[in-house]
């Protein structure tokens, strides 16, 4: 403990090696945290130590939220032109580490290299599409007739950012996005399982030109230093992604310290509805990647297939033959489209599911086990003749388990739908637009994805209905959620004139 240097070289199985941060990066440097204590990172597709990185405390948080204060008095009122000038050179800094980032990412989550490229090339359009809205977020002149002149600001704030395992760099820069463009400032966390790349994009932070504080980023746990940073007296705002039950103690943690605002994107079991007019052979691609992309562990999944009765036999002979060819293991052979599951906690959870569905009843079409390699990898799993009461029906698995369910009518999709605590997103696969937009209308879900799935840009807003959260992602929408509202009313007196 304390022995470890700010600095380790890591050699990545693909044959990459690198130098990897381990410090906290406050005000644009790697530093100890107070105590100098560390924590093991793992690589689940190896089950081996990466390496220790150092872990922030409460006492670091506060340093890291004063750091961010301090940044504010001047990023806040910054030129525009800056912002975006940062942010299109760290996009640009994002695009050319793009083999090593991705390989780091793949490393440390367990997720596919395919996967991982996908992330990055994502992330970096994102801070490109944030770069084009910092000269486009203005406040209104209202008129309200008489002697007085209203205009409204948009004032951006000190923000607590928390972030989950999937998606490290993807979810980090859906964050640090709207934070750079809107001249907020930010102490992000990243998810103790995950915290290598962002301290590497911490780097390239610096290295793009952003001045010292605006944004600091801390490895730590959930319970301690996420925890401080929702409960933070000095903080104007937390956003969250992660689970629905740690959502909801985020919410009471701001509520009971200083009412900051809170941004939630949570959990889903998301419906993925196939009509017996959809074009098949697409439609069977969209439930695969809607549930086996970054094997299995992403909010939206498509985790509830519902097919209508008539080609019910049909899709499910293809669904079987296309889980089957899914290559799952080494995450760095470009072949493999599912890596490992990113821990041992987390393939446990969904192993358990899987012996819930076998015990209730549901048939196994195909997968239902462990990997035999190495690793936390799990089959991509099928299960038919699911029934609307059992546990793998109604809880969010995160992980390669689908659930296959029979309706022969549209009122009956749109009820199977609909019965789920959570809204985060959803599926329609038929020809007919008439009936893709009929039903969009009537499912409530933050997201539908008609003929397609998992298809994100970075101009269309996501988040999440009931308990899949509170606030949007991306879009126009987010930079809502990233400032608040001064409205100034001036009483003039120009009777003179
Ligand atoms: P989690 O919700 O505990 O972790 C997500 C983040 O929250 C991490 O950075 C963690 O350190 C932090 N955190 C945990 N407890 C906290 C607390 N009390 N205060 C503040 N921050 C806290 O998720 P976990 O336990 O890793 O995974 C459990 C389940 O959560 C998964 O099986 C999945 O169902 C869901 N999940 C959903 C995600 C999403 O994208 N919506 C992402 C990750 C997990
Ligand atoms: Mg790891």
């Amino acid at each position: 403990m304390g022995n470890l240097p700010l600095e380790v070289k890591v050699e990545i199985p693909n044959g990459i090696s690198y130098t990897q941060p381990t410090g906290l990066f406050i005000n644009n440097e790697f530093v100890y945290p107070k105590d100098k204590k560390t924590f093991e990172d793992i690589s689940p597709a190896t089950e081996e130590v990466i390496t220790e990185v150092y872990e922030a405390k409460e006492e670091d948080i506060d340093i890291a939220v004063d750091a961010a204060i301090e940044a504010y008095k001047t990023w806040s009122v910054s030129k525009p032109e800056l912002r975006q000038k940062v942010l299109l050179k760290l996009a640009d800094l994002i695009d050319e580490n793009a083999e090593l980032l991705s390989s780091i990412e793949t490393y440390d989550n367990g997720k596919s290299l395919q996967n991982s490229k996908g992330d990055i090339a994502l992330a970096a359009a994102y801070f490109r599409s944030c770069a084009g809205w910092c000269d486009k977020i203005t406040g209104n002149v209202i008129n309200t007739g008489g002697q007085h002149f209203n205009y409204t600001q948009r004032v951006p704030l000190v923000c607590g950012q928390i972030i989950p395992w999937n998606f490290p760099i993807l979810m980090l820069s859906w964050k640090l996005g709207p934070v750079l463009a809107t001249g907020s400032t930010t102490v992000l966390k990243s998810a103790e399982q995950t915290p290598l790349s962002a301290l590497y994009i911490a780097k390239l932070l610096a290295e793009a030109g952003m001045p010292k504080g605006v944004v600091n980023i801390v490895s730590g746990f959930g319970k301690i230093a996420g925890a401080a940073i929702a409960s933070h007296m000095k903080l104007d705002k937390v956003a969250f992604t992660g689970s629905t039950l740690v959502g909801k103690t985020i919410m009471k943690a701001a509520a009971e310290s200083n009412l900051k605002k809170v941004t939630l994107e949570l959990g889903g079991k998301s419906p993925n509805i196939v009509f017996d007019d959809a074009d098949l052979d697409e439609s069977i691609q969209h439930i695969i990647t809607g549930i086996f992309y970054n094997s299995g562990e992403v909010c939206c999944a498509g985790s509830r297939v519902l097919i209508q009765s008539g080609i019910y036999d049909k899709v499910v002979a293809k669904l079987k033959k296309a889980a089957e060819a899914i290559k799952v293991g080494n995450p760095f052979d470009p072949d493999t489209f599912m890596g490992a599951q990113v821990s041992e906690v987390q393939m446990s959870k969904i192993l358990q599911y899987i012996e819930s569905g076998k015990e209730q009843g549901a048939k196994v079409i195909s997968g239902g086990k462990r990997g035999d390699a190495k690793g936390y990898f799990v089959q991509p799993t099928i299960f038919g003749d699911v029934e609307g009461h059992m546990k793998i029906a109604k809880e969010e698995i995160f992980g390669p388990v689908v659930t296959l369910i029979k309706f022969d009518t549209v009122e009956e999709a749109i009820e199977l739908a609909n019965d789920t605590e959570y809204g985060l997103a959803a599926g329609i696969h038929s020809s007919d637009v008439n009936k893709c937009i009929g039903v969009a209308n009537k499912i409530n879900a933050g997201t539908i994805w008609v003929n397609t799935y998992n298809d994100f840009h970075p101009m269309v807003p996501f988040g999440g209905f009931h308990s899949s959260g509170i606030g949007r992602e991306m879009g126009e929408e987010v930079f809502n959620e990233y400032t608040q509202t001064k409205a100034v009313r001036i009483k003039l007196n120009t009777s003179r004139f």
